[in-house]
């Protein structure tokens, strides 16, 4: 028998959260008999007609098992090994994907600065100068994250100029959903008009930061980009073959609003927790709390004696900001356990 393991609390990141009830359940009413493997089961239908409800009819979808694979493939089948992609100096791809995108598509990774995770037109406009030019890369892709990793969210009108700008210049805006549900919640907006509306053409979409075990999906909005898709995510090593258990999953998220509640609470406990961290005179929060992540500045020396307790990751080794994030199941207890003790550490 395994031994029992405490379970503890921590602020470090949504993905340290388990899995929300109801996925748990779909997953076990999809375990029963056999389907055919690699998708052509009827989960995976009811799954796709979810994702086809919520983001528009055409929408060709693949659920794939990870964020850095939905991101890599989804880029991979917009561009060839001669293009760049544009994207945020601090985005998931260009800093947490331990160069897969570069590996696999063959792009180079043209990292704008930013304060706030966005980027924007304006940033990306010089890189057009090497546009036909046989010694530079080609920009093909502008990939932006939403919510951004600093927290922050685009607006619908920021995400259209980005998408405008793009296709006025012969490029395709990629986004990195991972926390797609945490913004739309931001913004009170249906997932389509943070997407489809704004002129998205590939998205990641996050299942496991939002209470799924796991599995996330990459959403075509035009079927000419995602014509060879499935050979991409086969020679990837992304074709589940037990894809029903993603499927099943993702039809639970999609559906009675569970993955705007699950949002909601993330979102909510984030906005308390800074709420309370902000009354604290040696902390301060560095970046707009709009979804689940707050960021802040916390002295150097009682971040370890901190992180015993609750792990959290430090986000600016030289400036001491350190990232705390809130999931579905954060409670409001857990943020008053934690502000107490960093109270009592700080005194
Ligand atoms: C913005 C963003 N994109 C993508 C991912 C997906 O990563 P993974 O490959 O760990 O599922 C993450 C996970 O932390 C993320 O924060």
């Amino acid at each position: 028998m395994t031994k029992r393991i405490k379970p503890s609390r921590s602020f470090a990141s949504d993905n340290n959260a388990g899995v929300h009830p109801n996925i748990l359940r779909a997953i076990a009413a999809a375990n029963s008999g056999h389907v055919v493997a690699y998708g052509a089961d009827p989960y995976t239908e009811v799954a796709v007609r979810k994702f086809r409800e919520h983001l528009g009819n055409d929408v060709d979808v693949y659920f794939v098992f990870g964020g850095t694979g939905a991101n890599v493939l989804g880029l991979k089948a917009a561009t060839e090994n001669y293009h760049a992609i544009v994207c945020a100096e601090t985005a998931h791809i260009n800093v947490d994907e331990c160069g897969a995108p570069e590996k696999f598509t063959g792009c180079k990774l043209l990292a704008v600065p930013t304060q706030d995770g966005k980027i924007t037109s304006e940033q990306i406009r010089p890189f057009l100068h090497g546009v036909g030019f046989e010694h530079h890369v080609q920009p093909r892709v502008i990939s932006l994250s939403q919510c951004t990793e600093m927290g922050t969210v685009y607006t619908p009108r920021e995400l259209k100029t980005l998408s405008e700008f793009a296709h006025r210049n012969g490029m395709l805006l990629h986004m990195d959903g991972a926390r797609i549900a945490n913004a739309a919640v931001s913004l009170n907006v249906e997932l389509k008009e943070i997407t489809r509306t704004a002129g998205v053409d590939i998205l990641s979409f996050g299942g496991a930061k939002n209470g799924m075990m796991y599995g996330e999906a990459v959403v075509f909005f035009d079927s000419n980009l995602s014509k060879e898709f499935k050979y991409l995510r086969k020679q990837g090593t992304h074709l589940p073959s037990k894809m029903r258990f993603i499927s099943a999953q993702f039809a639970a998220l999609l559906s009675h609003n569970l993955w705007r509640t699950n949002a909601e609470r993330a979102n909510r406990m984030a906005q308390v927790l800074a709420r309370e961290l902000e009354k604290i005179p040696q902390i301060s929060i560095t970046q707009k709390v709009q979804a689940n992540g707050v960021f802040a500045i916390v002295p150097p020396r009682y971040v370890p004696v901190l992180q015993k307790k609750y792990f959290f990751y430090v986000w600016n080794e030289e400036t001491s900001e350190v990232r705390f994030m809130t999931s579905f199941d954060t409670r409001e207890e857990d943020i008053k356990d934690f502000v107490a003790l960093v109270k009592k550490t700080l005194k």
